[in-house]
């Protein structure tokens, strides 16, 4: 589905310049939800980064770099490279005074080689993009290509199939909250009419787990958010396998913590190469661990040793006074 209606799942295109036309008016948007920012600082901290210390990290589909100030809140002395398609989103992020080591770049997820974006890095966030790709595998497999063996990718994304709550819950919020106000707010409540619909219809959270493992990623686990995107956002971590050498040894592997919910039985191998066919059942809903500000690291994730910084330009972290 493209943000104007019927047709593929994504229609890349105009999808970019849908976002494209809302960029000034998207920071306000995402501002009426007061936990979009401490959301995405949640899913950071997930990523176990300790402080980016020597780190050269990856926020593609950066928009108007939310997710990049939260990706510097969990790793303030990283290097971070802040990818998206859309000129104009990233136009907005440029104009943030920054304070960290942050570079912005013009690039498809699908191709970033030609934008000139090449790993290896320490880790990568993308936060509520995977969703929106015309292919999410072929997307996978490319952020796979970039990382450092065992390190980190996380997705921050809206998954809600598996839940009948969760896809009453986001119906309810979406049709009563936010398609009215992004028509009020833009003028045009297209963008939002997609973002229902395409929660609606992407991967659920086996689905998309699965997905992970079919694309490489080993360690991959998944926890939701607090408030009322509960079972509906989440974070989904996955590594790129470390090298056998740095591998642990079989038998004394580290179990996944009561933080994040290990990914469900192991269906990679038949899911390789199809798993948007993955439709689960639905289930009915557990209650989340509690998550917050004293929620502990995930362990085995940010743990590999890190790159010296690459010397490109010093921006950073968005000054909150401006
Ligand atoms: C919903 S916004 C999220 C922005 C930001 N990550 C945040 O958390 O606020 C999704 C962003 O992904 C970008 N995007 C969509 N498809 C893309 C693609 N194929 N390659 C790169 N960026 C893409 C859009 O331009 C948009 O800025």
């Amino acid at each position: 589905m493209t943000p104007q209606g019927a047709g593929k799942r994504v229609d890349a295109t105009s999808l970019i310049k849908s976002f494209d036309a809302h960029a000034r008016t998207y920071d306000r948007m995402v501002g009426a939800d007061r936990n979009y920012h401490e959301h995405l600082r949640i899913t950071t901290k997930r990523m176990g980064l300790k402080g980016g210390a020597g780190m050269r990290l990856l926020d593609v589909g950066c928009g108007t770099g939310a997710s990049t100030a939260a990706l510097l809140d969990a790793a303030p002395e990283a290097e971070v490279v802040a990818v998206d398609a859309s000129g104009e989103m990233l136009a907005e992020a440029r104009r943030k005074t920054w304070t960290g080591n942050v570079t912005f770049v013009q690039g498809d997820v699908e191709d970033l080689e030609r934008a000139g974006v090449t790993g290896p890095f320490d880790g990568i966030l993308a936060a509520y993009l995977i969703r929106n790709v015309e292919d999410p595998n072929a997307a996978l497999r490319t952020l796979f290509g970039l990382l450092k063996p065992g390190a980190p990718l996380a997705l921050h994304e809206y998954s809600v199939r598996d839940s009948f709550r969760a896809e009453f819950v986001w119906s309810l919020v979406s049709w009563g909250i936010i398609i009215p106000l992004g028509k009020i707010r833009t003028g045009d409540a297209g963008l939002y009419r997609y973002l229902w619909r395409s929660v609606m219809e992407f991967d659920g959270v086996e689905a998309l787990t699965t997905r992970m493992k079919a694309c490489g990623f080993v360690d991959v686990l998944h926890q939701t958010m607090p408030g009322w995107q509960q079972h509906i956002l989440h974070t989904f971590l996955g590594r790129r396998p470390p090298n056998p050498e740095e591998a642990v040894p079989e038998g004394v592997a580290e179990q996944p913590t009561e933080v994040l919910e290990p990914a469900g039985p192991e269906t990679a191998q038949k899911a390789a190469g199809k798993a948007a066919e993955v439709a689960p059942e639905k289930t009915a809903e557990t209650p989340a661990p509690e998550v917050g500000a004293a929620e502990p690291q995930v362990s085995g994730f940010g743990n590999e040793s890190p790159t010296p910084p690459s010397g490109i330009p010093v921006q950073g972290k968005p000054d909150p006074e401006k």
